[in-house]
C-alpha cells in the first residue's frame, strides 16, 4: 500500500503497522509533531485527499482532540492514524507560521466554526465632512460616542461584534438564542438607529455636520474564525452571507442628500430571509426591489421604518436600563469641548 503526500509530491510505500507519522518520517518527510506523536497538540494533522475509507477509526486520544478543535471528518492526526490501503494526503502544518496558528487553534479550542446568525452590519456616514485639521476632537468624540454606544448596544440585544473595519461594524446576534437571533438583530439595528437620532440633535445643537447610519441585516450560515485565544469573544466571521448582509448595509439610500429628517438619519434594509422570520411583527415595512449590479436581476429586500415594533424580546434584553441619556453626553460633550479650547 502506497502514500502520496503533497505539497511534497512524493509516493512512499507504507507498513501498515506504523502510523502515517512514522512512515512519512522514515521516508525522510520532515513532518512537523511538536508533541512528539502523543494527540496533544494537532500539528501533525492531514487532510485526506482520497481513500479515507482506508483509514483506520480515530483512536480515543484522536477522537478526544478532534472533538475538541472541531476538526472536519477529513482532517486526520498522522501521528494516530494508521491505513488498510492507498491513501493520498495533504501535510497541513509545514512552516513556523503553520505551527503558531495550530497553537494559538488549540488555546481557542477550535480551528473555526460555521454557525447561523443574524448578521448586522452597520457603517456610519457623513463624517467626511469633518474638519480633521481644525476639529480632531468633534471626529474623536461623535465615533468614539457611536462606537461605544454600537458595543453596548449590540451587548444589551445578545449579540457579538465581529469585524469592525474603520466605520463598518459587523455584529452576530443568536449564539445564546439562536430562536431569538433575528428578533433580537432587528431590536439592536433599531436602537442604534435610535442612537444616531439622539446623537444628530447634540451635534446640531453644537452646528456640528449630522452623520447617519446605514444598517443591512441577514440571515444564514456564517464562518467565523477565533482570533484571540485569551478573548472568545474576539471573532472574524465572514462568508456569503456576510458578503450578503454588508451588500445590504451599502445599499444606495434614495433619499440622500440635503437636510435629513431623523427618520432620515439611519437606513435600515433588511433580507427575504430577515422578512421571513418577523413576517407580521414589524408594524411599518417597506418592499425595495434593489439590482445588485447594473444589469442584474432586482433582489426584494425590505425597508424598515423606525416606528414601534412588536418583537418577542430575550431574557437579557433591559432597553429601559441602557436607554442613552442625550442630555448627560451633551453635558460631557461640552465640558469637553471646552477642555479643548483651553489649549
Ligand atoms: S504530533 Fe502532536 S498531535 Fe500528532
Amino acid at each position: 500500500m502506497r502514500i502520496t503526500c503533497y505539497p511534497d509530491n512524493l509516493t512512499l510505500e507504507a507498513n501498515p503497522l506504523l502510523t502515517v507519522l512514522e512512515n512519512l518520517l522514515k521516508a525522510g518527510v520532515r513532518h512537523v509533531h511538536a508533541c512528539g506523536g502523543n494527540a496533544a497538540c494537532s500539528t501533525c494533522r492531514i487532510l485526506i485527499l482520497e481513500g479515507s475509507q482506508n483509514c483506520r477509526s480515530m483512536t480515543p486520544a484522536e477522537k478526544k482532540l478532534a472533538q475538541r478543535l472541531d476538526l472536519p471528518v477529513h482532517i486526520r492526526l498522522a501521528c494516530q492514524t494508521r491505513i488498510t490501503g492507498d491513501v493520498t494526503l495533504q501535510r497541513l502544518v509545514i512552516d513556523k507560521a503553520d505551527v503558531e496558528v495550530a497553537q494559538h487553534q488549540l488555546q481557542a479550542h477550535s480551528v473555526g466554526s460555521q454557525v447561523t446568525a443574524a448578521i448586522l452590519s452597520a457603517s456610519l456616514r457623513g463624517t467626511a465632512n469633518f474638519d480633521e485639521e481644525n476639529f480632531p476632537y468633534d471626529v474623536v468624540y461623535t465615533l468614539g460616542r457611536y462606537f461605544a454606544q454600537m458595543g453596548a448596544l449590540v451587548q444589551q440585544y445578545g449579540g457579538v461584534l465581529a469585524n469592525q473595519s474603520g466605520l463598518r461594524s459587523l455584529a452576530l446576534f443568536g449564539f445564546k438564542q439562536p430562536e431569538l437571533a433575528v428578533q433580537q438583530a432587528l431590536q439592536a439595528g433599531l436602537a442604534l438607529g435610535q442612537s444616531v437620532v439622539e446623537l444628530n440633535r447634540c451635534l446640531r445643537q453644537l452646528s456640528y455636520p449630522q452623520v447617519k447610519l446605514a444598517i443591512g441585516i441577514h440571515y444564514g450560515p456564517v464562518l467565523l474564525l477565533p482570533l484571540d485565544p485569551q478573548d472568545p469573544q474576539r471573532l472574524s466571521a465572514f462568508g456569503k452571507s456576510v458578503q450578503f448582509a454588508t451588500w445590504l448595509e451599502s445599499v444606495e439610500d434614495v433619499s440622500q442628500g440635503g437636510e435629513q429628517s431623523e427618520e432620515q438619519s439611519s437606513r435600515l434594509l433588511i433580507s427575504a430571509a430577515v422578512y421571513r422570520a418577523v413576517e407580521g411583527q414589524l408594524l411599518q415595512v417597506e418592499p425595495l426591489s434593489v439590482k445588485p449590479v447594473p444589469n442584474a436581476k432586482p433582489i426584494r429586500v425590505y425597508r424598515v421604518h423606525p416606528n414601534p415594533v412588536s418583537l418577542p424580546t430575550g431574557e437579557e434584553q433591559a432597553p429601559e436600563a441602557t436607554k442613552p441619556e442625550p442630555l448627560g453626553w451633551l453635558e460631557a460633550l461640552r465640558e469637553w469641548l471646552q477642555a479643548w479650547s483651553r489649549f
